[in-house]
């Protein structure tokens, strides 16, 4: 048996329904804050993510599906949206105009890391990106339609982590404090630690380690050390979401595990979910879109993880569309061929409407029904045929009634709110 690659797993019915469901939400949360749909390859060349995520991220140095095509050009399964984004906006002149261009896209994404529980080497993201709006209030903004998303699918106990990362301006000084910092204290670091206190410093910490843990709460963090463009811009952000009553944490030792962030930073936790407890991730990002080679314009996005956000949803009841269904159950060769019939004129009639062509006994029919989550049951005989009535069973009341089989109108009227 060729079984699934590690780390990529089948999403099968009845949870794909649940799936349709977040990303119909998403998407209409996106269009009442005005975000239009963008649709990207999932490969692109190497170099684009090596220039925009950090060459001496985790994610780069060793998490991408990168791999040399018949041409020998470096190409690279995208590990994140961003970069993507941001070049199909460079690539395509999307910067025309003044106002800020809001793009979604929702899809695959792939790094090479260590499977474990909301942990994949394939995982999909719904991913905002608003580009060429230097206001706090964009961020603002973003940060509420994120909240929204979440809100409009019942998730209340999720936690906002906010942070501000700085800017040009400010962060060289406070780089090379942290760096001289940790220097002193290097042999104290994990290994990992040790490498990035050289190669990026402000990456440790994210680290999980204790003993790094303890140490760092002895550093100072980018926050003490904003310039008062990076103060100003942080604080209106605040004050719009304390406006929304939106509750939040402040967290100095937030970083991000992408190298392009100034600013605004933040994440949305939960206790909910384990070791992996974010479910959503974002920022500003200001210098990518002209690190990129395209106009010097400002930016801001966020992704959320669908899986985790999956996780969270696994115990609510959503809208599936399971209990709509009406399945028909036909005995003998006579009443199959009229089925037949009858559920394509539903169907196109708007209805849920399926039925077995396996001619089994009633009984195997209604264990395939009851299987399929179906609400009602129509039973057609060579008897009902006569009659040219079937017999309309309600799966949840058991209630049974009599239908005309020449009257689809009539058979919708008795499917009730249940039937479209
Ligand atoms: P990220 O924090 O790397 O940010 O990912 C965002 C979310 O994707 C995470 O919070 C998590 O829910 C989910 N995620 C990440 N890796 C995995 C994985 N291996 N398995 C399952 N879920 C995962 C970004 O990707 C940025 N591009 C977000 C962004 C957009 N910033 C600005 N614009």
């Amino acid at each position: 048996m060729i079984k699934a690659v590690r780390g990529m797993k089948d999403i099968l019915p009845p949870e794909t329904a649940r799936w349709q469901w977040m990303e119909t939400v998403a998407r209409a949360v996106f269009q009442r804050y005005g975000y239009q749909e963008i649709r990207l390859p999932l490969l692109e060349r190497t170099e684009l993510f090596q220039r925009s995520i950090g060459a001496s991220t985790d994610i780069v140095e060793k998490e991408m599906y990168t791999f040399l095509d018949r041409r020998g050009e470096s190409l690279t399964l995208r590990p994140e949206a961003t970069a993507g984004v941001v070049r199909a906006f460079i690539e395509n002149r999307l910067d025309q105009g003044a106002e800020v261009k809001k793009l979604y896209t929702i899809g695959p994404m792939f790094r090479y890391e260590r499977p474990q529980k909301g942990r994949y080497r394939q995982f999909h993201q719904i991913n905002g990106e608003a580009l060429g709006g230097e206001a706090p209030e964009v961020d603002a903004e973003l940060i509420l339609l994120v909240l929204d998303i979440f809100q409009q699918l019942g998730l209340t106990d999720l936690e906002l982590l906010i942070n501000s990362l700085g800017c040009p301006v400010c962060r060289p000084a406070y780089l090379l404090e942290l760096t001289a910092l940790l220097a002193r204290q290097v042999r104290d670091l994990c290994e990992d630690c040790q490498r990035r206190s050289a190669s990026n410093p402000l990456r440790v910490f994210d680290c999980k380690s204790k003993v790094c843990q303890e140490l760092l709460l002895q550093v100072p963090t980018m926050a003490d050390h904003l310039c008062d463009d990076c103060v100003a811009h942080d604080r209106r952000v605040r004050e719009l979401l304390d406006r929304y009553q939106v509750s939040y944490r402040q967290q100095p030792r937030l970083v991000r595990g992408l190298d392009y962030y100034t600013r605004t930073a933040f994440e949305v936790v939960s206790t909910r979910l384990g070791a992996q407890d974010a479910v959503a991730g974002g920022g500003r990002y200001n210098g990518l879109i002209k690190e990129l080679g395209g106009p010097d314009l400002p930016a801001v996005g966020f992704a959320i993880g669908e899986e985790r956000l999956a996780a969270l949803l696994s115990d609510q009841d959503e809208a599936g569309d399971r209990p709509r269904l009406l399945f028909v159950a036909a005995l003998g060769p006579a009443a199959l061929d009229k089925s037949f019939d009858l559920v394509q004129g539903l169907r196109r009639q708007g209805c849920q409407v399926d039925m077995d062509f396996g001619q089994r006994s009633l009984k195997a029919q209604m264990t395939m029904a009851n299987r399929r989550g179906a609400a009602f049951v129509l039973i057609l005989g060579d008897q009902e045929l006569a009659a040219g009535r079937g017999l309309l069973k309600d799966m949840a009341s058991g209630t049974q009634q009599e239908v005309s089989l020449t009257d689809l109108a009539a058979i919708r009227a008795a499917l009730g709110d249940k039937g479209v």
